[in-house]
């Protein structure tokens, strides 16, 4: 090999060397992208979210939400204080979301995610399951029997069909 040879080899080392460094660089860059564009996966704080609604509806927690709130369609009569606490428990604990899940932050009375209106439609379908099927059934252990959306959703946002744990005794 004369020097000249070995020359061309260490550049065209150096290119191969640069190209994948270049390339690697670019993806990170690209994945990094990705994820800003995503605001549920970043920083959400559900606890000071509810204080400052707490602060913004202050003395009127007990009036019906759809004279407080700007779109109330189901869950009419219910106080308004009441209601940000079904949007705790009742939805995000129970499905295993935050408030993202449905809403775009700040922008609460808008339906611009079709998670909110299904949320809406189950509220409906509880409702039917408790005032119509469920009373109609003799001989259960409560008086009043009664299921939530934790009774199917238990933490997830698709119910289980199977059970993956050991069944429970019955009692
Ligand atoms: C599973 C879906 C779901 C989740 C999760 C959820 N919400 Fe809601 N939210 C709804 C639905 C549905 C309504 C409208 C209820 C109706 O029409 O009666 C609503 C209404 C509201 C309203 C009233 C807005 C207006 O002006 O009409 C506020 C405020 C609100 N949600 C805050 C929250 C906060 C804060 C969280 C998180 C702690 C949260 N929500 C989590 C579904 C959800
Ligand atoms: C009788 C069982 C049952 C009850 C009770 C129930 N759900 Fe559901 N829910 C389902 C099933 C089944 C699905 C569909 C899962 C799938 O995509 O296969 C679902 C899906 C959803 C979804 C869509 C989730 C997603 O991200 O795709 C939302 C939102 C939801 N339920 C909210 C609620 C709320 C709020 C309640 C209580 C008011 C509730 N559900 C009560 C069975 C139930």
């Amino acid at each position: 090999m004369n020097k000249r040879t070995i020359t061309n080899l260490l550049v065209i080392t150096l290119c191969l060397v640069s190209t994948m460094l270049v390339s690697r660089s670019g993806s990170a860059r690209i994945a990094t992208d990705a994820r800003l564009k995503q605001p549920e996966q970043q920083a959400f704080d559900q606890e000071a979210t509810l204080a400052e609604l707490r602060k913004q509806i202050a003395g009127k927690e007990t009036m019906p939400a759809e004279t407080v709130f700007k779109n109330i369609q189901f869950l009419k009569g219910v106080p308004a204080a009441r209601l940000l606490a079904v949007m705790k428990i009742g939805y995000s604990r129970s499905l295993g979301v935050n408030c993202t899940h449905c809403h775009v932050v700040n922008e609460w009375e808008k339906d611009d995610k079709p998670t909110k209106q299904t949320a809406r439609d189950m509220a409906q379908m509880v409702r039917t399951i408790n005032n119509d099927l469920l009373k109609n059934i003799k001989n259960l252990k409560s008086e009043s029997p009664v299921i939530n959306c934790t009774t199917c959703h238990r933490g997830q946002t698709k119910p289980a069909l199977d059970l993956t744990e050991a069944v429970p005794k019955a009692d």
